[in-house]
């Protein structure tokens, strides 16, 4: 049953919050601490859908997750030492969690049935079976692209270089992963730098990785095979695409003062905070710091005047999940904003680009697509007013949510139930900072 939920116009946000761990980071935390010998503990694990369904599948593989105190300890099996599940593995809704796993099944001798909900049996899996196929992984119908699918693995998969046609971590971090139990050097090229947390993680846990940055943006990484991982301890940082909603509402409540605890600043990562200060607003970065290996900074930020601006599709890698809440953004500067080179928000958990476009139009905003290119025209305010759909997408529903509270009138969307996914806290911590829904 689906759970409508509206925000409701609210002014001068204040106080400081932490956002929950960063969900990149904490599914990677669980398969690379399944595949290390011994423990790997970890503090600051987001505990929301994906991150579980991730959770259970690297269970049913034969690791072990305990809680203790204060945070997450992974047994692993040590790379190549995963056993044959029992069951399907069903990733819900999560592209991250089914698309490594992947890349983990495929260097073991097993076979596993790949399942999860509607929207994720509609997303793209080629792009990474297409590059564990020539590693040596094996499907039931090699004419099938979509989950639910059957592979085989095999001990005996053959290292490649894949020149990748899309930047996305997840083709990446699956080849890399799969590279793991591969004889000699698995390289990715990539056509510009995607996030970076497998190899930074990698090397964390004492696999060999080699990163090399091309004059044209291209990055190459490679991964040694018969690598062997040990297990270590992980402190995961706020999720920097959870903290974007809280950001974009700092800025578009007038008179709000906040400040977000320890979040996530990876430069791979760092897209919206830079295009937020091009349109001029008020982020501080306090305390930049190491955490867990990744850099971290609590955030102040502070509403004010916005101007519109032109994003480059080079930037997309760095800010791909924030589209749907920068648009929203957007909508409350003055002036044009043209986001460019959105093709990939089209094979997200929605087609992100159409559902943006119409949330904005739903809430009395100029908006049009041009190519893949979304542009809207800002004019300071945002009538709202609208009830926006929210194709199961758990990025939209947050997103459309913080229009309303910067709006003239409420906004509703349709379903808020996926937000769960990845932000569970989303409404209470919002609450805490004086956010009104209904
Ligand atoms: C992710 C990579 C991105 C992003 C997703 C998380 C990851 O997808 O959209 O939410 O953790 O590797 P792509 O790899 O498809 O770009």
């Amino acid at each position: 049953m689906s759970q409508p939920l509206s925000a409701v116009p609210t002014r001068a946000l204040a106080g400081t919050i932490r956002v929950p761990g960063d969900k990149s980071i904490s599914h990677r935390a669980l398969i690379l601490g399944a595949l290390a010998t011994g423990r790997t503990r970890i503090t600051g694990l987001l505990e929301a859908e994906d991150v579980l369904a991730t959770a259970k599948a690297v269970v049913a593989l034969g690791a072990q997750i305990r809680h203790v105190d204060g945070g997450v300890e992974v047994t692993g099996q040590g790379v190549g030492g995963l056993r044959a599940p029992m069951e399907d593995l069903d990733f819900g809704n999560s592209g991250t969690g089914s698309r490594l796993m992947l890349g983990v099944v495929a260097g073991h001798d097993m076979e596993a049935r790949f399942t999860g909900d509607a929207s994720l049996c509609r997303r793209p899996m080629a792009r990474v079976l297409r590059p564990l196929q020539r590693m040596g992984l094996a499907i039931d119908d090699d004419a099938r692209t979509t989950l639910p699918l059957t592979v085989r693995g095999t001990p005996d998969l053959v290292p490649i270089v894949y020149a990748s046609p899309v930047a996305s971590a997840q083709v990446k971090s699956a080849v890399l992963l799969a590279g793991l139990h591969a004889p000699g050097r698995t390289t990715v090229i990539e056509p510009l730098a995607s996030r970076d947390h497998t190899e930074r993680m990698l090397t964390h846990f004492g696999a060999e990785i080699s990163v090399k940055d091309e004059d044209d943006g291209r990055r190459a990484v490679t991964v040694r095979g018969d690598a062997e991982l040990g297990g270590t301890s992980i402190a995961i940082p706020g999720d920097p695409s959870s903290a974007a909603f809280a950001i974009a509402a700092g800025l578009i409540c007038e008179g709000s003062d906040i400040v977000l605890d320890c979040v996530l600043m990876n430069p791979t990562r760092a897209g919206f905070i830079e295009t937020v200060r091009e349109m001029g607003g008020d982020v501080e970065l306090l305390d930049l710091r190491l955490q867990g290996g990744e850099p971290a900074a609590d955030l102040r930020v502070r509403a004010g005047a916005l101007r519109g601006v032109d994003v480059p599709a080079s930037r997309a890698p760095s800010m791909i999940d924030e589209y749907p809440v920068l648009a929203v953004l957007a909508a409350f500067a003055d002036g044009e904003t043209r986001l460019r080179g959105l093709a990939e928000l089209r094979v997200k958990e929605s087609d992100r680009l159409a559902a943006t476009a119409a949330g904005l139009l739903a809430c009395g905003v100029e908006t049009s697509i041009e190519g893949d290119d979304l542009i809207l025209v800002g004019k300071g305010s945002v009538p709202g007013g609208g009830v926006v759909e929210t194709h199961m997408d758990h990025r939209i529903a947050m997103a459309f949510l913080t229009l309303g509270l910067g709006a003239e009138q409420p906004v509703a969307v349709d379903d808020v139930g996926m937000i769960a996914t990845s932000f569970p806290a989303f409404v209470p911590l919002m609450t805490k900072l004086g956010a009104q829904f209904r």
